[in-house]
């Protein structure tokens, strides 16, 4: 019996493909690479990450609970900004903290059992969607660079208790990212890298892509660390994580004729399943369709209320009916952990 839809369908061989490749990374680099769970967070899958990824990066306290659950080696903890109570209680239980601000740096940079943190902005140039740029000139993601920078120059003591800095800068990003992130580090640092332990470099690394320099990633870090042997580089990735691994199905409820066009409307929406082309437009791949025109062109949309529920335009290989069932390729990272249950549509399962 075919499944019911929508569901989420995980590709088990090409994740386990993944999670090796960052294992080799791993172990010929010596770095470690945490999960970041606001990617993808399903329990029954985390585990697998747990054991062979050296840790996962968590934001907030149902994170923290399902990253201990899947027994995470290291736990990162990072917010944009935390909550007094909520934070108490966390950084008894995590190993590393980053701070995203000046304010909540000197707010609650107390003594705690963990290590401590500041992300800092290093307002690389990067070609990358404003939306998810965190470079962007008024970025409220870290303490630009020249302004810590200069904090540190007058007060030094203010940072006594500062253990690492953490860079989250790239978005599918190729080697070329990772040498730039650390070309500014270098330069810019001198003064701090001797007395600091550890240096998160984020995610945005293309880390599972087949076009990813692995080899100049190993010599470069290497580089690094023939320099700054103390110093513990961690990397965070979310998408490189899942990406390639699974797909969405969903089926043809009706095909609809307006004004000559054919529009499919589909047992999922945008504002439930699909946020991110809502949000950001994104294009989504689907099986059997073609970039060139072919005699099958319809307009993908959803079963909601919303008029501006449209997945997108596609040509089609093979007609569609009523029944048929549409595919949306690669699409674990992201999705699941947005679902809403807008016009009271179900939540997709991962099977
Ligand atoms: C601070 C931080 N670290 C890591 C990630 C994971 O990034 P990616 O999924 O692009 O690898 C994100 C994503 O937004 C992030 O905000």
């Amino acid at each position: 019996m075919e499944n019911r839809t929508p569901y989420f369908e995980l590709n088990l061989q090409a994740f386990k493909g993944n999670l090796k490749r960052l294992e080799y990374l791993q172990q010929e680099a010596k770095v470690k690479i945490l999960h970041t769970l606001k990617s993808f967070n399903e329990p029954k899958v985390l585990p697998l990450i747990g054991e062979q990824l050296l840790g996962m990066s968590v934001s907030s306290l149902k994170e923290l609970e399902l990253a201990k659950e899947a027994e995470a080696k290291h736990i990162h903890l990072y917010s944009p900004a935390f909550k007094a109570d909520e934070l108490s209680f966390m950084q008894e239980q995590v190993d590393t903290i980053s701070f995203n601000s000046l304010s909540q740096w000197r707010r609650f940079s107390f003594v705690t059992k963990s290590s401590l943190g500041l992300r800092v902005n290093p307002k690389l140039n990067l070609p990358i969607p404003n939306y998810c740029n965190p470079n962007v000139e008024y970025s409220r993601l870290g303490v630009d660079y020249v302004e810590f920078l200069e904090q540190y120059k007058k007060s030094p003591k203010e940072f006594l208790a500062l253990e690492g800095l953490h860079f989250h800068a790239l978005f599918q990003s190729s080697f070329q990212g990772l040498w730039l992130l650390l070309e500014h580090i270098e330069s810019n640092y001198q003064e701090l890298l001797p007395r600091l332990k550890w240096l998160n470099l984020g995610g945005g690394h293309n880390f599972t892509d087949d076009s990813y320099e692995v080899k100049e990633f190993v010599k470069r870090v290497q580089e690094f660390h023939s320099r700054y042997e103390h110093i513990e580089l961690i990397f965070e990735p979310g998408e490189s994580v899942v990406s390639s691994c699974g797909d969405f199905v969903t089926t043809v409820l009706d095909i609809v004729e307006v004004a000559g066009e054919k529009m499919v409307i589909l047992d999922t929406s945008t504002e439930t399943h699909l946020l991110d082309v809502a949000i950001v437009n994104k294009r989504l791949k689907v099986e059997g369709t073609s970039t060139e025109a072919t005699a099958y062109f319809y307009t993908l949309t959803g079963n909601s209320c919303l008029q501006g529920d449209c997945i997108g335009e596609y040509f089609f290989l093979e007609p569609l009916k009523v029944g048929s069932r549409v595919r949306f390729k690669d699409m674990i990272g992201y999705t699941m952990v947005k679902m809403t249950e807008f016009n009271g549509m179900e939540k997709a399962k991962l099977i």
